[in-house]
């Protein structure tokens, strides 16, 4: 029998972009909304792989600001799956202690989309066993230039003195607020790009492009990123 994976070197915080779902449909010649369909059964699967190989926080990008300029149907039956995955998994949540985080402008979001999120994150307020972080409407530019906005407002209302604004300060204006810093970030689907994803908190993160499609994306290919970035040597500048 194969040995169970045991994670050996710290990873509290994994992050994907979440790619390739509609090649993966395109492949099959099914309809490109089908891969994301698709794609939302891995994000339960590869949550719980998360959690069970001792992560402690998962951010995913789900809809990213650039994404508005593809098709209106593409858009609704998206927006139309995470309200699915979000209802038929929330007991499950509940169970395994998962708090749910979102991140971006959710402002845009269809009514409907608003409504089943916010509920998710009161529920799931007070879990603390891990993190399920979900960017919708997000952009890395965008939530930059929100955390700007905020410490302007702040040091105009006296709340925050202008010395006081660092990295650290100011990290915590970003959407991630308090999280840690991003550790891991897989992209599926074999592009090799950031596409404006969490710009300040990748500064070291290591990451790993698969050629893997989103939909195929399963627990083994997690452990086989995971084997892969365990090899990694994290200097953060330093030269040991
Ligand atoms: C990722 O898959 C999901 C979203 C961006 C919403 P894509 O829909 O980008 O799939 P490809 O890249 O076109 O195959
Ligand atoms: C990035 O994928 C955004 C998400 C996965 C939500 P895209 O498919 O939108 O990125 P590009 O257009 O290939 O850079
Ligand atoms: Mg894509």
């Amino acid at each position: 029998m194969k040995k169970e994976f045991v994670l050996k070197k710290p990873c509290t915080h994994i992050a994907f972009i979440m790619d390739g779902n509609g090649r993966w449909a395109k492949k099959r010649l099914l309809p490109r909304h089908l891969g994301h369909k698709e794609g939302c059964l891995r994000i339960v699967e590869i949550a719980r792989a998360c959690q069970d190989l001792g992560l402690k926080v998962m951010t995913l990008y789900a809809f990213s600001t650039e994404n508005w300029n593809r098709p209106q149907d593409e858009i609704d039956h998206l927006f139309n799956y995470l309200d699915d995955f979000f209802l038929k998994n929330i007991d499950e949540f509940m169970e395994r202690g998962i708090k749910i985080k979102v991140m971006g402008d959710v402002s845009r979001l269809p009514n409907h989309s608003q409504i089943v999120l916010n509920e998710s994150i009161e529920r799931t307020k007070n879990n603390s066993r891990f993190v399920f972080n979900i960017c919708l409407n997000y952009g890395g530019r965008q939530d930059i230039v929100q955390a700007c906005k905020k410490i302007v407002s702040l040091v105009k209302e006296n709340k925050m003195k202008e010395e006081d604004i660092n990295e650290e300060t100011f990290k915590s204006q970003l959407y991630s607020e308090e999280l840690p810093d991003v550790d891991l970030m897989i992209r599926t689907s074999g592009e090799v790009r950031i596409s404006n994803y969490c710009l300040y908190q990748l500064s070291y993160a290591e990451m790993i492009f698969t050629k893997t499609p989103w939909p195929d994306f399963t627990k083994a290919k997690l452990i086989e990123c995971l084997e892969e970035y365990q090899t990694r040597d994290r200097r953060f500048g330093s030269i040991k």
